[in-house]
């Protein structure tokens, strides 16, 4: 990287959803970054140039043909450390796709080295037309950073795949790429599964047994997948906000995460069991709330029957639905008199069949709901790794780059330091 502030170009595409990244620039600048934001000229129909050389600090120009002495296209260029495309319409991926340099954006896409990360948005049937398809193939393949979009409600009434994810969500995504400097998308092209959140067991229709887990350490997982390019789905009992780039598949029950698991777990490459899943289960669920008498003199309590549920993770490592799929498992631990929490640790790492496990000290005050997390990686070789006290996303991070050396190498388009040039 360049200088102190990490330095970040945001080109802006002719779609609707350009009006969320006036958000997601305030959110890169105020969290120091230098951002130049380059519009397309179709942009400014959406959201005007004052706007963006008022949030950002610095003129701005959608031509070459701006402030031509200077050469603006190589030295904007040249300057990045990251290039954000957000969003990215359907003539952009085209035109960026086919080496285009019609406009300023296009012209730095062709001159930058730094990673590049493209937020698509636009109508359902653009985005699944195989145009649209190919060029993303194309642009993944040179090593760029695509982002699925999510699915919801598009500017019209229809809904479906298309819109930009919220501007945190974009935010994350480009963060994670700039914190790895400027080491290529490692996990293009590979199937990751991730499992996230405490499952919730229903005892009645209004009260169930839960746990502490919050879920933000699966979801850091599964948007660091998508920021170094993996194809990521996230099976969740949480309530966060979906990560950028990622499908989400929502449950709640362990029998409801455990047959998703194992669907998506039939053609992935890798998969993550971070959820808390819960082991046991009220064995019957009442039809109505379960009332307490109305004799207060009554003290009695009903007894609630629990059953086990599946281990999820030893059922998908013994049944591997590819051939050299990685198969992660997380153990929170606390040390006891039988052991300390690396002693526990490895035990489960045996005893579930997995090939790596993350193991953290739990307690109270520790690791639920917190944002920071501190473990140690253990393999199914032997191999110990401790990862600091540090953010969530630094672990997952930590795990994917224990991940990457296991993968059996397909036909994935980027891969090791040799990275592409981003556009070709
Ligand atoms: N896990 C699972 N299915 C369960 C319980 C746990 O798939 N029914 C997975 C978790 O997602 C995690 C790993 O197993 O990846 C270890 O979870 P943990 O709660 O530490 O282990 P348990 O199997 O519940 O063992 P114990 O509580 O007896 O230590």
């Amino acid at each position: 990287m360049t200088g102190s502030a990490p330095r970040v170009v945001l080109g802006v595409g002719g779609g609707i959803a350009a009006y969320k990244v006036a958000s997601l620039l305030r959110l890169l600048t105020e969290s120091g970054h230098d951002v130049r934001v380059v519009p397309t000229g179709s942009a400014l129909q959406f959201v005007g140039a004052p706007t963006w050389a008022a949030l950002s600090g610095h003129p701005v120009h959608t031509e070459v043909w701006d402030d031509v002495h200077e050469v603006p296209h190589v030295r904007i260029g040249r300057e990045a450390d990251l290039v954000v495309v957000a969003p990215a319409t359907a003539d952009l991926l085209a035109r960026a796709a086919h080496g285009r340099a019609d406009d300023l954006l296009t012209s730095t896409l062709l001159t930058v080295t730094c990673p590049v990360v493209m937020a698509p948005a636009m109508h359902t049937e653009m985005w699944l037309h195989p145009a649209t398809q190919a060029n993303v193939a194309t642009l993944r393949s040179r090593g760029v950073v695509v982002l699925e979009p999510a699915s919801g409600r598009l500017t019209g009434a229809d809904t479906g795949p298309g819109r930009l994810p919220e501007p945190e969500a974009v935010f994350a995504a480009a963060t994670a790429v700039l914190r790895r400097g400027g080491a290529a998308p490692d996990l293009a092209g590979v199937r990751v599964v991730v499992s996230a959140g405490g499952t919730r067991e229903p005892l009645d229709p209004v009260r169930y047994l839960g746990n502490r887990s919050s879920g933000k350490q699966g979801y850091a997982l599964a948007a660091t997948a998508a920021a170094r390019g993996a194809d990521v789905r996230l099976v969740s009992s949480a309530s966060l906000p979906d990560p950028a780039g990622v499908r989400v598949l929502r449950v709640e029950t362990a029998e409801q995460l455990r047959t998703a698991m194992v669907e998506a777990a039939a053609d992935a490459d890798v998969v993550v069991m971070a959820a808390a899943v819960a082991d046991f289960r009220p064995a019957a669920v009442a039809e109505h709330k379960i009332k307490k008498s109305g004799d207060p003199g009554d003290s009695s309590a009903p007894t609630v029957e629990l059953v086990r549920n599946p281990d999820v993770l030893a059922e998908l490592a013994a049944h591997r639905g590819v051939p050299g799929q990685v198969v992660v498992g997380f153990a929170a631990e606390t040390g006891d008199a039988d052991g300390d929490v690396l002693h526990h640790g490895r035990a489960k790492l045996t005893r579930k069949g997995c090939d790596l496990l993350v193991v953290n000290e739990v307690g109270v005050d520790r690791t639920f709901g917190a944002d920071t997390n501190a473990a140690t990686l253990l393999d199914r070789d032997g191999g110990e790794h401790p990862v600091p006290l540090g953010s969530k996303a630094a672990l997952a991070d930590a795990v994917w780059d224990a991940v990457v050396p296991r993968l059996i190498p397909r036909d994935t388009p980027a891969s090791g330091a040799d990275r592409p040039h981003p556009l070709g």
